[in-house]
């Protein structure tokens, strides 16, 4: 795969010498977040744990269901926890007011969320360049142009939200993160709507970010060969971290998904034999 980055002139001297030296660019401990209140109260986080290094590639598995999402949203200020702490550098994130948890955002962050959440009245060009205009700073034609261009969206680039596929609109999630060459990227599924030759690049453009430019990024996914592009695998269960995979390989990473499957569901096939259809499943017809 090519490498979309180094080739930039001048990106390459913006890497933070922090890089190599092991600066945590975020930290969180005991994070609790519940949903709700009485018999219907979730706990999204329970007491979740977790420690980024700069320069460093995340990626964050588990179960549906398990709060990878709302971890996400935690570490990046964009939920308020009942308990817990999380730091951004030096900054105690938590500590934070609603306004100061917004120009941290706007300045150090890019958000892919899970659900694109582009502007529906603006074209993608605008939703993409969104974050620059709201902080008052004009594009770098040029990142600008590579983005587009990479992630295939020079001509979607005048269509609203509603006239792109699925596929598409995330490709402008991703390009709308990216567009501010923020510090931390935290992307929520960000190959999830993609076919494999961009979510190939994609992967690829991130990896990228993170070896040249010494961006952190953080990655939830469910794909094992996604997760494989990441320097580490973070498992999450029940709203916690229950462990951490080094250097994975995608065979690595969906056995052990595999065995976590299992260990949540044992023996889920108690009838094996009898056959689909046999009504030992718990689909009926009706
Ligand atoms: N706004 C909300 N209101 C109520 N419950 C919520 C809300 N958001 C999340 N939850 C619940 O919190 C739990 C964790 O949700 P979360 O979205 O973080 O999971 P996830 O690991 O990202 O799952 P997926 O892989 O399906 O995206 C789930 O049980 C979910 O139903
Ligand atoms: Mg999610």
């Amino acid at each position: 795969m090519t490498n979309l980055l180094n080739t930039t002139p001048g990106i390459a001297d913006t890497r933070p010498a922090a890089a190599s030296t092991k600066t945590v660019a975020v930290r969180a401990r005991g994070l609790v977040k519940t949903y709700g209140s009485g018999p219907a109260a979730v706990k999204a986080l329970d007491g979740a744990d977790l420690v980024i290094h700069t320069g460093t590639f995340t990626a964050i598995m588990g179960p549906s269901g398990s709060g990878k999402s709302t971890l996400m949203h935690a570490l990046a200020g964009l939920d308020v926890l009942d308990a817990g702490q999380v730091h951004i550098g030096d900054t105690d994130v938590t500590g934070l007011g609603e306004r100061q948890r917004t120009l941290l955002r706007r300045d150090r962050f890019g958000f892919v969320f899970q659900s694109f959440n582009l502007l529906p009245a603006l074209t993608a060009q605008e939703n993409i360049t969104l974050p620059l205009d709201l902080a008052g700073r004009r594009a770098d034609p040029d990142w600008l142009a590579r983005l587009v261009d990479t992630l295939g969206l020079r001509d979607r680039l005048g269509h609203r939200p509603s006239e792109l596929s699925g596929g598409q609109q995330q490709r402008v999630a991703v390009a709308r993160a990216l567009v501010t060459r923020p510090e931390i990227v935290f992307a929520d599924e960000p190959t999830g709507n993609l076919d494999t030759r961009h979510g190939q690049v994609l992967l690829s453009f991130l990896r990228d970010a993170c070896d040249d430019l010494g961006q952190t990024i953080v990655m939830v996914t469910h794909d094992p060969l996604a997760a494989a592009h990441a320097d580490r695998v973070v498992l999450l269960t029940d709203g916690r971290v229950i462990e951490e995979i080094t250097d994975p390989t995608a065979s690595a990473i969906a056995d052990r998904m595999l065995q976590l499957d299992t260990d949540q569901h044992p023996n889920p096939h108690p009838r094996a034999g009898s056959g689909f259809g046999s009504g030992s499943g718990s689909i009926q017809e009706g």
